[in-house]
């Protein structure tokens, strides 16, 4: 099959906003036209147009939120037979490599042509008042703060372009 121009998807979801801004900054980085998927919008993509799939999504409590998991359960097969850049938001640094190793499926993460955790935010305005005191308690922050790496998300799309 003749393949043109590369045709990109950037699917996430994003509890508070923060994933979903990362998408858009990949997206902006490429220097073709990128697709947004939201998984909160569309819960079954069509994946059959494009070459290159970009999954974002991000922690809590140490997990991946369960529309990103079940995505990439449903979708694996698909997967494994394009290019896949994967990442995360997450703001507990002492644990970004395994929770990027437990949030994607190993054969996945094998097969990615890159995969990173990007930092993250604490969105103080967009919490509710159990996650607002969950990480005060925890992480010890009592305001929003944004912890976005640049160079890790310019990264990732430059994995897009290889
Ligand atoms: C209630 C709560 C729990 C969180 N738990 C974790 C965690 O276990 N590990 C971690 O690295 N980050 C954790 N985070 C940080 C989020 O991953 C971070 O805020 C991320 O940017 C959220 O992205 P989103 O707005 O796209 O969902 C937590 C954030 C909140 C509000």
């Amino acid at each position: 099959m003749e393949q043109n121009a590369k045709n990109v998807a950037v699917i996430y979801s994003s509890k508070h906003g923060t994933t979903e801004k990362v998408a858009k900054q990949v997206a902006q980085f490429l220097s073709m036209n990128a697709t947004l998927i939201n998984l909160k919008e569309v819960k079954q993509p069509n994946l059959a147009s494009f070459d290159c799939i970009v999954i974002g999504g991000s922690i809590y409590a140490g997990k991946v939120q369960p529309k990103v998991a079940e995505f990439c359960t449903r979708y694996m097969e698909t997967l494994l037979q394009k290019k896949v850049v994967l990442y995360l938001c997450a703001m507990n640094h002492k644990e970004y490599d395994i929770e990027l190793r437990n949030a994607y499926p190993e054969a996945l993460r094998n097969h990615a042509v890159a995969a990173s955790v990007v930092g993250g935010e604490f969105l103080f305005e967009k919490m509710n008042f159990i996650e607002r005191f969950l990480v005060r308690k925890i992480s010890g922050v009592n305001s929003s703060i944004s912890k976005l790496d640049d160079e890790k998300i310019e990264a990732l799309a430059k994995a897009v372009m290889e």
